[in-house]
């Protein structure tokens, strides 16, 4: 095996992306040194390279939606074997960033690709659905606002699969990444109805997903109102904003009842209420301790509950141009021009 491979480095805080030969890292105790085949873009590694932001020490690899072949296990590690196919979610760390050709993993929260998924379609799983997950399953307390959870119980906890039955469950932007994983999520946590926002144009695909009623996103405040209000009249107790932009998160909190919890994915941009609480999400399984706990139950469920199509991919676009086609994808991604699909780059295309 060559000792060096291609990586796409941000080689200083707000500088360019460039191609270049590194060393393939070597897995410590717990890791997996994995021949990547795939990685999903997120809307993270555009504002690490644009806005300077979570990343300290240059040069520095991005890409946290990981998939490949396991080419070398390290100690500790136990049902793995050369050649399954897996995929995880990178820890912001260059050795474990998917923006090259060989990543560690962290074995806890790897996960084997069940057969009917193809790589492409594995790496677009990590990021958005880890992110719904710990929004709405970790047992955080919720004034923790670096860190919150609806502190729901999980589908896949004793007699968890549909405990929720009978209640609405609103996801704003159900067509993002995250936004489709919430919404399966509260399918297979039993809610009822599932009212969700997108452009229409995703309607149908959405409804195969588990929504119930697709409204349009670009409704005024009142009509998106009158509209919710036609479906169901009971309180939202549980909202996810997929977006939590300044005006989705006002729209949601209104929506919300009073004791319920609006998950957003952003920073809070509104004044809060005593009695309507806000979960901002840290979308990491691999930390704090407590995101890592949920995270390998989640881990260790996931094969199962993607085999039996209790959880869908997203869908996939493929970027062409291996690794050196990740800037053109996060231009998009950073121009809002990506709608319902997950860009996914072959790793190993790279020219
Ligand atoms: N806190 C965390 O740890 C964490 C983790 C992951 C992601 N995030 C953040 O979560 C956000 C979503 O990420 P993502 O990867 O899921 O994004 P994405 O898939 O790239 O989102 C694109 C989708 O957003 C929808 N959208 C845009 N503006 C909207 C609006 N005003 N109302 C409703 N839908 C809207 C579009 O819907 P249509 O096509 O239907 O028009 C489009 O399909 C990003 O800001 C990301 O940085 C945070």
């Amino acid at each position: 095996m060559s000792t060096h491979q291609k990586a796409l480095v941000l080689p200083i805080k707000q500088g360019t992306f460039e191609l270049h030969s590194v060393p393939i890292p070597t897995p410590g105790p717990g890791q997996l040194l994995v021949r990547m085949h795939a990685v999903a873009l997120n809307p993270v590694d555009w504002k690490v390279q644009a806005r300077g932001i979570l990343v300290e020490d240059y040069p520095f690899i991005l890409g946290t939606d990981n998939a490949g072949t396991v080419e070398v296990i390290g100690e500790e590690v136990y049902g793995f074997s050369k050649g399954d196919r897996v995929f995880t979610q990178g820890t912001f760390e260059s050795t474990h960033g998917g923006f090259q050709q060989y990543a560690l993993f962290n074995a806890s929260v790897t996960a084997k690709i069940p057969e009917n998924l193809t790589f492409e379609q594995a790496a677009t799983i990590p990021v958005g659905l880890g992110t719904a997950v710990l929004g709405l399953y970790t047992p955080r307390t919720p004034e923790d606002i670096e860190c919150g959870s609806a502190q729901l119980t999980a589908p896949w906890d004793s007699d968890g699969r549909g405990i929720y039955a009978g209640r609405p469950f609103v996801v704003l932007g159900a067509s993002s990444s995250v936004g489709q994983y919430a919404l399966q999520l509260a399918r297979l946590s039993g809610f009822s109805p599932i009212i969700v926002t997108a452009s229409l144009h995703h309607t149908d695909y959405l409804k195969s997903l588990g929504a119930t009623h697709v409204v349009d996103r670009h409704l005024p405040f009142e009509a998106l109102r009158s509209n919710l209000a036609a479906i169901t009249s009971k309180p939202f107790e549980v909202i996810f904003d997929a977006v939590s932009l300044p005006d989705t998160q006002s729209v949601a909190y209104d929506l919300l009842a009073p004791g319920g919890c609006l998950v957003l994915v952003l920073f809070p941009a509104i004044t809060l209420i005593a009695n309507k609480r806000i979960a901002k999400v840290f979308g990491q399984v691999n930390f704090p301790p407590e995101n890592l706990e949920v995270g390998v139950s989640l881990y260790k469920v996931l094969p199962e509950l993607l085999a039996e199509g209790a959880i869908q991919p997203n869908r996939v676009e493929v970027i062409p141009g291996g690794l050196g086609g990740i800037r053109a994808g996060l231009d998009r991604l950073k121009n809002d021009t990506v709608s319902g699909v997950k860009l996914v780059v072959r790793s190993q295309e790279t020219a």
